[in-house]
């Protein structure tokens, strides 16, 4: 391991002017044929000849080790790119370059756990360039592997991504497996950012796009700081992300973070710059990222949208995603929100007979919305007809008012977002208390009465018997289900006038 010190720096420097040239060649040092790095207690790498960057083991909480290459002279140790993020490792694995010039991963029992794909040509040696490439070459220096071909979420200066490819973002910020979105330069041209079919490897749809179907060509990182779309030509063709600054003062990477939004990064590599150029030290984001509003840019009818279900997504002043749960819903798992937001009450009855309309309320909530989880549309209708409609509905857990159109949503709740441009009011149905009537036995045995008259009598008699089981009784907001039907069935002109005027009546 770190065979870089094994080198007076004036050979290492020497070796570097004499050896530098722009594409596959830019080695200064080879790791030789048999060499291996083991997963041990501290960070054991291989770094770049100017320790720019480093490609070893990276032990990752208590989860184990990951095989990944990072930037090495910051504090922060940024991972640009992991073997093995669906897959940590032990302590005591092994990653060699055998013989044979193959590169792989072991586990401490000798049993596969990831491997370099080569085809054809003969792994001579391998190298950690100071561009952020780890590459295998053959004997006459052509790159038979590199990194930059096979990347994770990150693009380095330097770097081309030919299509197909794609960049697939990480599940969060501290676990490295496959997550939910990734960026994919298609083989028409097209480059976009798509949701994924969590877990599979599979795309559900695209949430932005470059619209360059026919003329896009490549994804080029330009050593000058600017993340753009080449033509066929290789001619600029579009602006990914604007220029971030000479690659010279600033450490830069672009990625495609967890929470879906593609950004540029630049960090200081000399302080004093940074006080001149920027305040903070650290990674601090270039202005423009992908897509500008990852809360409203997801709409989509499979999947849960930018957040988990039943949550809703709002943009900070930073810019970036927060996923919140509505009033009456907590975090399934607070470690991990995009799992989504559960009801904290027992849902309602939909028993007609154990109508537990008084039972429910609403929290009001501006500018919030859940498009595509409708199942029922009004218009022309008053809020408090809404209010009515959604309460006397067992499926109805949210209804959004509008403009006179009221939206009845079921669960799970899905594409949830907070933005001011949201108009309306979105009406939160949550249980007033926590009582169990599921578990109590009495509502069991009323349950039966209720059915019984119910059938005897029919549907007049059925709401009389049921006012004076306490807390059942329809209050003034809670127009009587049975009744409801009953108007719904028997008139063929729009029932929704007529149950507009049986909810107000009482
Ligand atoms: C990362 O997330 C995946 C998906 O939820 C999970 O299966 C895996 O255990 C997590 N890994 C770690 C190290 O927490
Ligand atoms: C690396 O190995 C190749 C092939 O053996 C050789 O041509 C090249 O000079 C070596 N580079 C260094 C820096 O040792
Ligand atoms: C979100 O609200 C802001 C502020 O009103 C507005 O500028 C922006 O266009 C809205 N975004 C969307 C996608 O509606
Ligand atoms: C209902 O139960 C949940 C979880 O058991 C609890 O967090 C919540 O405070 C309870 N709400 C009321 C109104 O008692």
């Amino acid at each position: 391991m770190a065979l870089a010190w094994q080198y007076p720096l004036f050979c290492l420097l020497l070796v570097l002017l004499l050896l530098y040239y722009p594409t596959s060649a830019q080695i200064s040092r080879n790791i030789s044929l048999g060499s291996f790095l083991r997963a041990e207690n501290t960070d054991s790498y291989w770094a770049s000849p100017s320790g720019d960057f480093a490609f070893g083991f990276h032990q990752i909480g208590t989860g184990g080790y990951l095989l990944a290459i990072w930037f090495d002279k910051i504090q922060e140790k940024t991972i640009v790119w992991s073997a093995n993020g669906n897959n940590m490792v032990p302590r005591g694995s092994k990653v060699e370059l055998t013989k044979d010039g193959h590169f792989v991963l072991n586990d401490p029992a000798g049993k596969e756990m990831w491997k370099a794909e080569l085809f054809g040509s003969r792994v001579a040696y391998a190298a950690m360039l100071d561009t952020g490439n780890f590459v295998l070459a053959t004997e006459d220096s052509r790159n038979s592997w590199e990194t930059f071909d096979h990347p994770t979420d990150t693009m380095l200066p330097t770097m081309t991504m030919s299509q197909p490819i794609k960049l697939v973002a990480r599940y969060s910020e501290a676990n490295y497996s496959n997550g939910r979105f990734q960026l994919t330069l298609q083989s028409d041209g097209n480059l976009v950012l798509e949701t994924r079919a969590f877990p599979l490897d599979l795309s559900n749809a695209a949430y932005w796009s470059s619209n360059t179907i026919g003329s896009g060509f490549q994804l080029v990182f330009d050593p000058s700081g600017s993340v753009y779309l080449t033509a066929k030509d290789r001619s600029p063709l579009k602006m990914i992300t604007s220029n971030g600054g000479s690659t010279k003062d600033f450490y830069q990477r672009a990625i495609l973070e967890h929470d879906g939004v593609f950004r540029h990064y630049i960090y200081p590599k000399n302080p004093t710059i940074s006080s001149a150029r920027r305040p903070s030290e650290g990674w601090s984001p270039m202005s423009t990222f992908i897509p500008s509003n990852i809360c409203t840019a997801i709409t989509q009818l499979a999947g849960a949208g930018a957040c988990g279900f039943n949550s809703y997504c709002k943009l900070g002043d930073d810019h970036r995603p927060s996923c919140l749960c509505p009033d009456g819903y907590t975090f399934i798992d607070p470690d991990d929100v995009m799992k989504g937001c559960k009801q904290n009450f027992l849902p309602q009855s939909c028993e007609e007979s154990l109508s537990e309309t008084d039972r429910f309320d609403f929290r009001y909530m501006p500018n919030t919305d859940w498009p595509l989880s409708d199942y029922e549309i009004f218009y022309g209708q008053t809020e408090d007809w809404c209010w009515e409609a959604c309460l006397g509905d067992c499926f109805c857990a949210v209804a959004i008012f509008r403009n006179g159109g009221c939206f009845k949503k079921r669960v799970p709740l899905s594409n949830g977002r907070m933005n001011s441009s949201i108009t309306g009011m979105a009406l939160i149905k949550i249980r007033k208390d926590n009582s169990t009537l599921s578990l109590n036995p009495s509502s069991a045995a009323l349950k039966k009465k209720d059915l019984f008259v119910l059938i005897l009598s029919g549907f007049q008699k059925a709401l009389l018997f049921q006012d004076p089981v306490g807390g059942l009784r329809p209050g003034p907001h809670c127009p009587a289900p049975h009744l409801r039907i009953s108007v719904e069935i028997s008139h063929n002109g729009p029932a929704v006038e007529h149950v507009g005027s049986t909810a107000t009546v009482d």
